[in-house]
């Protein structure tokens, strides 16, 4: 990476705040000299650079662009020991939430403009183009959230799903999830969730829950890929100001460090938004199917998040993970 690149990865992931030159210098090993001439060639691409005697250097934030200065005040606000980063684009921000050094920090917020490998459930890739959705990922230590892994997946929907709601529908219960947490708005997928937890071989203490949140909030410029296209949608038509899509992940994060704590109400949220209760499925396992029990009805979701379904036969069985697809009689 070219000290113009380092520069502005530096500057884009404390977007809206300034950075000393001395600052800057220390984390890049670079002379100020070398940072002034890094500056001035950003500039001439466009890149808005505010450079304030005594402060230092501040990458600016346009309409459409989110202040994540303003993010980061907002949840710091409420919890002391969080941390928001911002990469313009990465490979997957559940990855860099592997990669991140946690010591100093009780959770931290990677957000992500675009992702050049986003991941999905089951090995699937999950297309993160630039200007239409959020990529983010909330790590947390179990040791200090104490978060209940069995059920933290059906939470997150839960969060994910009444933040659209309230950011854009006024507060109208419009969205709904399919099992296990995927976001659908009017029959089309607007957002995904991919949970994974990590424990770290060097550090057996250093036990990591990462939220992998994916929103698509406009349609992307081109349009969904082919091998989506029936299935992917978008929350609104048309761009998102900057504005909202912070809304958006506050409420987002607001709500999930809420539900945590409040796992009556979440449960009771996430089974009156279900899709498939009270209809029917297909099961899609990895394992080998048994025929017979390839369709089963919905009866309810149970306390920790599980399907509780019952086979064409009649017996009744619990489903703790995989994925089903809504069979339309
Ligand atoms: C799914 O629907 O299969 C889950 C999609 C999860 C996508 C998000 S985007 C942010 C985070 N980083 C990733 O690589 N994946 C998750």
């Amino acid at each position: 990476m070219t000290t113009k690149e380092k520069v502005l990865k530096l500057l884009q992931s404390r977007q809206g705040y300034f950075l000393s030159g001395q600052a800057i210098a220390e984390e890049l090993f670079v002379t100020r000299a070398g940072i002034w001439k890094a500056i001035k060639s950003l500039r001439d691409e466009g890149y808005d650079i505010e450079a304030v005697t005594n402060r230092g250097y501040r990458l600016k934030v346009s309409n459409v662009q989110m202040d994540i200065a303003n993010i980061s005040r907002k949840l710091e606000n409420e919890w002391r020991s969080i941390k928001v980063i911002y990469y313009d684009e990465i490979d997957s921000t559940n990855d860099e939430a592997r990669r991140l050094d946690m010591e100093d920090y009780g959770a931290v917020l990677v957000i992500a403009g675009s992702q050049s490998a986003g991941r999905g459930r089951r090995g699937r890739r999950f297309y993160s183009p630039k200007h239409s959705g959020i990529y983010m990922s909330l790590v947390l230590r179990q040791e200090l959230e104490n978060v209940p892994t069995t059920n933290i997946t059906g939470i997150c929907a839960v969060a994910v799903a009444n933040a659209i709601d309230r950011v854009f529908f006024k507060g109208d219960s419009v969205t709904r999830i399919k099992w296990v947490n995927d976001i659908f708005l009017e029959e089309r997928k607007v957002a995904g969730i991919l949970t994974e937890q990590y424990i770290a071989m060097e550090d057996r203490e250093d036990n990591r829950i990462i939220i992998g949140m994916g929103i698509n909030i406009s349609k992307p410029e081109t349009g969904f890929p082919k091998e989506i296209s029936k299935i992917a949608g978008a929350v609104v038509n048309g761009e998102v100001p900057g504005i909202q899509r912070e809304e958006l992940i506050i409420e987002i994060v607001k709500g999930l460090r809420y539900y945590l704590k409040n796992k009556e109400e979440s449960l009771r949220t996430y089974r009156e938004k279900s899709i498939v209760v009270g209809g029917y499925v297909k099961i899609n396992s990895f394992a080998k199917m048994d025929r017979n029990r390839m369709y089963a009805k919905v009866n309810g979701i149970t306390e920790d998040y599980h399907l509780a379904i019952e086979y064409e036969d009649g017996t009744l069985d619990e489903l703790s993970s995989g994925e089903v697809s809504v069979v339309k009689y």
